[in-house]
């Protein structure tokens, strides 16, 4: 079992309206951390059962040399509105890291990473790591609009090929990010986390090109430590059935991208 424990917030702030980056300190966490695993959140006082259920969050960095955890997420509804009214100095209530985290292939040295919405969040530290390990990165990034790019300003800072889309043209290519995806040649391997939508045509791209990959499934969950089965995905494996029922909080969040099925 996972431990929980209370936090120090360090810091938090609105870094664009609705979107809020939380940084964490909690160094023994920081330590053993993984790029795309993610962290279970009660932001309640510990006699507080409101809301009763943890939100997953993923880590956007992890910052080991300060020990600290850097969260981004959306406020969507009543826990991550709960989760923004906190500031530097409140305790947090969190159990973490859990769930599987990204993993880099040695022999591959040419990597494309689609991230949009939110699921940009998670691939911030991913890219990092990448080019710590010398890689050639292709970052594709999609919103709404330019102001919902995450982390932008640190992946114009970082040295990747990095193409933007937004739908209302405020930043790069108008329309879907997905579209870029005609574009690219000589890519080895792919990363993606996002709507699904956005996920299943990178797969279909992944397969007409012969491309490994993995992505990152966002399902909605309840004890995040593998008891409730609420956040079950479906995943291709050699049964007769052709596919079994997985749990994104521990067999995931992170799975091969060819063999996740998006249908739903
Ligand atoms: C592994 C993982 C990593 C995530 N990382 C991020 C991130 O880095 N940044 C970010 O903004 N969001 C992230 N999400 C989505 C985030 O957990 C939801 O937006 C959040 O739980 C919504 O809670 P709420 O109370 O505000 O909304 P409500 O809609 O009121 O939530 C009601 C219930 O549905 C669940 N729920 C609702 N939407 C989602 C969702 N998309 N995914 C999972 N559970 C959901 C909640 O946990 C809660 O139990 C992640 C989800 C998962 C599974
Ligand atoms: S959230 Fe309970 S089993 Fe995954």
């Amino acid at each position: 079992m996972p431990e929980r424990s209370i936090r120090n917030i360090v810091s938090q702030k609105e870094i664009c309206p609705g979107h809020y980056q939380m940084v964490i300190d909690a160094p023994e966490i920081a330590a053993e951390a993984e790029m795309g695993q993610f962290l279970h959140l009660k932001w309640a006082a510990e006699t507080n059962s409101d809301p009763l259920l943890r939100r997953p969050i993923s880590f956007n960095e992890i910052d080991r040399e300060h020990g600290q955890l850097i969260i981004v997420y959306r406020v969507i509804g009543r826990g991550t509105k709960l989760l923004s009214t906190l500031e530097a100095g409140d305790k947090i209530d969190l159990m973490g890291p859990l769930g599987t985290g990204f993993s880099i292939p040695e022999e591959k040295n040419n990597f494309l990473v689609v991230g949009g919405g939110m699921g940009i969040a998670p691939l911030l530290d991913l890219v990092e790591n990448l080019l710590v390990a010398d890689k050639e990165v292709t970052v594709l990034l999609g919103a709404e609009k330019k102001e919902q790019l995450l982390n932008l300003e640190q992946y114009q800072e970082l040295n990747v090929n990095l193409k933007t889309a937004t739908m209302d043209g405020s930043s790069g290519y108008q329309g879907f990010v997905t579209d870029l995806l005609a574009d690219l040649t000589a890519i080895e391997y792919v990363y993606t986390c996002g709507p699904e939508v956005m996920m299943a045509t990178v797969q279909e791209w992944a397969q007409e090109n012969e491309i490994a990959g993995q992505a990152s499934l966002e399902e909605r969950m309840g004890c995040g430590t593998g008891a409730c089965l609420s956040c079950v995905c479906k995943i291709k494996v050699e049964t007769e059935s052709g596919w079994e029922y997985q749990k994104t909080c521990t067999t995931g969040p992170i799975f091969a991208l060819n063999e996740v099925i998006f249908d739903e």
